[in-house]
């Protein structure tokens, strides 16, 4: 099954992207994490067709894209206290809420769990695309199984090219990496997935939050049990700029063509040149250039030497997305 894929803008392509939902098609749209790949949440049969599309396991769940935080009500019950601050706190932004799932919501969203992930992002044009739906939209991150996110329709395009319709453009994405997501039926609330909001931001409001332990066997995102974000190429972390140039040198005497992922000034101090891709000055710049970086790489290099972020904050949630890029490799 092959069609003709098109970028359009929100202007030319709201009309025709709103029909193609409710026709039951799939449509990409922008976000200010990642780009999702969307469709109609209240219909099954639609949401199939996401699974077709990304070529992704159905028992992984979707998380149910909204254009109003009173949309909740559709999509969940027994919303707490707890999960309301969140939502008013950090909504429209980088997060997703894992709340109890109304029966409204088919399985092929939730995969069966009895929870369902809600997110309202604020993109500008997330936000008017859903709205004109006037439904929810379930979306995962618009890439085929297993690659890497898409932080520019580009990179949807590249990916994608004859397995969706339309990609609304909404240039790149600022955040950069996919939303924090925080389960708030659990008794203490949980990160599943880290992500720009962190898990201090979150303690603020609620008191307590409980961060992921990658230990715990029983993966409550589903999705964590399946390798992800990796590039076609080799990666690894370095732990400091010396041994991210020492292994640089050695990948290059063994006729590999390297490169280094950093912060502008991780180098500075070291002499010598060095194929590099500059990441920006702040985490929150390398936060928003990881995925593109990646992309980049995978493209013109064959192995790729990256920069540790640390544990702390968004560092954290970006070594999440390296860590899972270079299968835990680190020199
Ligand atoms: O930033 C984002 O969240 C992006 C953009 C498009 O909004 N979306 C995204 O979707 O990253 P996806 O499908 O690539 O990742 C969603 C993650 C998966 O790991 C899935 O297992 C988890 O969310 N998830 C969804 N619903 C869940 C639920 N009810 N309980 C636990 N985990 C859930
Ligand atoms: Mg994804």
């Amino acid at each position: 099954m092959t069609m003709q894929t098109r970028i359009v803008s929100i202007k030319e392509g709201l009309d025709e992207a709103v029909e193609l939902i409710k026709r039951g098609e799939v449509v990409v749209f922008p976000t200010e994490t990642v780009y999702g790949l969307g469709a109609n949440a209240f219909d099954g049969d639609a949401v199939r067709k996401i699974f077709e599309a990304k070529g992704r396991p159905m028992d992984n769940p979707l998380i149910a894209h909204i254009a109003d935080i009173s949309w909740t009500n559709d999509l969940a019950v027994d919303v707490s206290d707890g999960a309301k601050a969140v939502m008013n706190e950090f909504m429209p932004g980088p997060i997703t809420v894992i709340l109890k799932r109304s029966k409204n919501v088919p399985d092929e969203v939730t995969a069966g769990l009895d929870t369902v992930g809600v997110r309202f992002p604020s993109h500008s044009v997330a936000r008017q695309f859903i709205m004109a739906c006037g439904t929810p939209l379930a979306a995962p991150s618009a890439n085929t199984s297993t690659k890497i996110s898409p932080t520019s329709a580009q990179h949807v395009f590249e990916d994608m090219q004859g397995r969706v319709p339309l990609i609304l453009q909404g240039g790149e994405c600022e955040v950069g990496i996919e939303s924090t997501i925080v389960d708030m039926t659990a008794d203490i609330p949980t990160i599943l997935r880290p992500g720009a909001i962190t898990q201090d931001m979150l303690a603020k409001v609620l008191g307590k939050v409980k961060n992921f332990d990658g230990k715990i066997i029983v993966a409550k995102a589903p999705g964590m049990k399946y390798k992800h974000y990796a590039p076609s190429c080799e990666m690894v972390v370095a732990t400091s700029a010396r041994t991210a140039v020492e292994e640089y040198c050695r990948q290059k005497a063994n006729g590999h063509s390297p490169v280094i992922l950093a912060k502008s000034r991780y180098l500075e101090g070291i002499v010598g040149k060095f194929d590099f891709i500059d990441l920006g000055e702040s985490d929150e710049d390398a936060m928003r250039n990881i995925y593109a970086a990646m992309h980049e790489a995978q493209e013109k290099y064959d192995y790729i030497v990256c920069q540790d972020f640390g544990e702390e904050g968004i560092g954290a949630s970006i070594m999440n997305r390296v860590n899972k890029a270079s299968g835990g490799k680190r020199i």
